[in-house]
């Protein structure tokens, strides 16, 4: 446990691999630290739901239908989790949900790009889900405990999340019929290029970045965490005969990759406006879903409307 009250001593003890626990003396920075990135998460487990019902509503078999509800009811649970890791820091679920209703919470970048169809969907869900695991495997290494132990149950499941993605993906292009297969593969490829921006700009092209580095909550830079991915997600979306980024190769001076050049700007643009029509209507979704749907509030453990 930490001894210190001062917050430069804090941030070294952290440096040196000291970890919090709950209860632990923290400084109010690296509260709202951990805060922002909770709470980022436990928005962003739920706000899919009325895209996740909406496919639901036609889904082409009962057994996918099925695997549909259980991922939704999976990462309600997540968001339970995280909800609780937040309310240990003093953060209110309402209060979160409040912050995100008042249009305080920017969602990440994919969320502004629709799924146009069925056969797009398990793209969708495996290029998304990878970057996130990836991310998460990351952040499981950082100081605040309770937080690494929320994730590691939250890896779990969203490792079966990604199988079956995985499998769909298979199933689609292996036994679909032609045109099953085209939007099947054109899916994965739209959504590589979305799902690679996942991971936020690189280190320095972003002026006023914050120091996430001090607070050892998240520990790995977003392009290295880029280059894992790709490593990682390039060899399966090659065995499902989809060659993503023509223009990929590796990198013999970093030991990575090199790929099409990202548009950091216009990320930029897309996050900061929130304009485009399907963030719309997934936000006024979902809004519509808190305050008129006692069950959501149920499922969420929200007392009031947002
Ligand atoms: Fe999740």
């Amino acid at each position: 446990m930490v001894e210190t009250r001062d917050e430069q001593s804090f941030a070294e003890w952290l440096q040196d691999g000291g970890k919090v626990e709950a209860g632990d003396w923290m400084p109010d920075a690296y509260r709202r630290e951990a805060v922002k990135i909770a709470g980022f998460q436990a928005i962003l487990e739920v706000v899919p739901m009325p895209m996740f019902y909406k496919f639901m509503c036609y889904a082409p078999s009962f057994r996918r239908k099925r695997i549909l509800l259980a991922k939704v009811q999976d990462e309600i649970g997540h968001c339970h989790i995280t909800c609780r890791v937040l309310e240990d820091l003093g953060k209110p679920r309402e209060a979160l949900f409040q912050e995100y209703a008042d249009g305080r919470v920017h969602l990440n970048y994919p969320f502004h790009f629709p799924v146009d169809d069925w056969c797009e969907l398990p793209g969708m869900l495996l290029a998304t889900n990878s970057a996130a695991l990836v991310q998460f495997r990351s952040l499981a290494h950082g100081s605040y405990l309770p937080y690494v132990r929320a994730l590691r149950k939250i890896l779990r499941e969203e490792s079966f999340h990604f199988y079956n993605a995985l499998e769909w993906a298979h199933e689609l292009i292996k036994d679909g019929t032609p045109s099953q297969r085209t939007k099947a593969e054109a899916g994965l490829r739209k959504w590589w290029h979305i799902a690679i921006y996942q991971f936020g700009p690189p280190e320095g092209t972003v002026s006023g970045a914050r120091d996430w580095r001090r607070w050892q909550i998240k520990v790995d830079e977003n392009e290295k965490l880029r280059q894992e991915w790709i490593t990682m997600m390039l060899p399966i979306f090659r065995s499902l005969g989809v060659d993503p980024d023509p223009r990929l190769q590796r990198a013999p001076e970093s030991d990575g990759w090199r790929y099409s050049p990202l548009d950091w700007q216009h990320f930029t643009r897309v996050i900061r406006e929130d304009a485009s029509p399907y963030h719309t209507w997934l936000n006024d979704e979902f809004k519509r879903f808190l305050r008129e749907d006692a069950w959501v509030r149920e499922a969420l453990d929200l007392t009031a409307a947002a």
